[in-house]
């Protein structure tokens, strides 16, 4: 078996042109301009391209978007003042502070000062309490993205065996919650699982998130199952010359595509959704802290 590779890139570029539909409308009928505020503290050369890349295609979908990079030493104060300022600010509906923060703050405190109606991550702890009792909450945009394609490829997931590998705050345990609401029986894996392999291996859905290179191997995979590959990890690549480097996911990619029936492969999987949710899930900010209809066209 050859598995279907799930295309992200263009899926994440409907996603987008359905956002700068709504977006569209929004300013026409209402006059307002949905505004998403990125904070970044530090310069973290990942977080600084993926601050670039958001600020990037927030305007592309019409959308203002508000940069606030920070010095690496800022005082946790400064920073919940600008938080505080920016909850309080009309333009700004959604709000976003890119993790990882440097040591010296608190990322919880952080977290839970933004308004939970802005809280476009879904980290706050009101939003994570309502994603877990099946409440309307802002979705954390990998897991949402995720279960974007799940759907797109499989339609209802209703009843199927789903396992994900890893139980961060971030992917693992919101992707859990989302796919306990679609109706699967869901085991959470994490490094002190017992038999990881057999536990895959009974998994219609896996979905790979543990940020370690290439460790789910083609043999784990159930024949015919849908692998999601939310890992990204540089290593070395001697074979495109001397210093050179490549990505890949968690899963490897070419003994899993054998078995799978379908599979994300990385770059171009999952990644481009996360992003093209986060503008989604502005999109939702926004009329919901208007009183407009939200579309049931960007969320689950
Ligand atoms: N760092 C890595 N992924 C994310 C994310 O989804 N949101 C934020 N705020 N920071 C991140």
């Amino acid at each position: 078996m050859t598995a279907k590779i799930i295309d992200g890139k263009a899926f994440a570029a409907t996603v987008r042109e359905k956002v700068a539909v709504h977006v569209a409308r929004i300013k026409k009928d209402h006059g307002i301009t949905p505004g998403l505020a990125v904070v970044l503290v530090g310069e973290d050369p990942a977080s600084q391209v993926y601050v670039r890349s958001k600020g990037k295609m927030t305007v592309e979908v019409g959308m203002n978007s508000y940069e606030h990079k920070l010095e690496i030493d800022t005082k946790e104060a400064d920073l919940l003042a600008l938080i505080d300022q920016l909850n309080n600010d009309p333009a700004v509906h959604a709000i976003l502070v890119q993790l990882p923060l440097p040591d010296h703050l608190n990322e919880d405190l952080v977290i839970n000062s933004i308004d939970p109606a802005k809280d476009v991550d879904g980290f706050h702890i009101s939003n994570v309490g309502l994603l877990a009792t099946g409440q309307k909450s802002m979705v954390p945009c990998t897991p949402l993205g995720c279960l974007m394609m799940l759907r797109g490829q499989l339609g209802s997931l209703s009843g199927l065996d789903a396992v994900v590998i890893g139980r961060s705050n971030i992917v693992g345990k919101p992707m859990a919650q989302l796919l306990i609401g679609d109706s699967c029986t869901v085991t959470v894996a994490h490094s002190r699982t017992k038999d990881l392999p057999d536990v895959v291996r009974r998994a219609d859905i896996v979905i790979a998130a543990v940020g370690r290179a290439e460790m789910v191997p083609g043999d784990w995979i159930k024949k015919g199952a849908t692998v999601i590959d939310v890992g990204i990890n540089r290593i070395d690549a001697p074979e495109k010359g001397e210093g050179k480097t490549r990505l890949v996911g968690d899963v490897d990619f070419t003994s899993a595509s054998a078995v799978a029936g379908a599979i994300t492969p990385v770059p171009g999987g999952v990644g481009p959704m996360t992003i093209a949710c986060l503008l989604a899930n502005t999109v939702t900010a926004c009329c919901r802290a208007n009183g407009l209809a939200e579309p049931d066209d960007l969320t689950v």
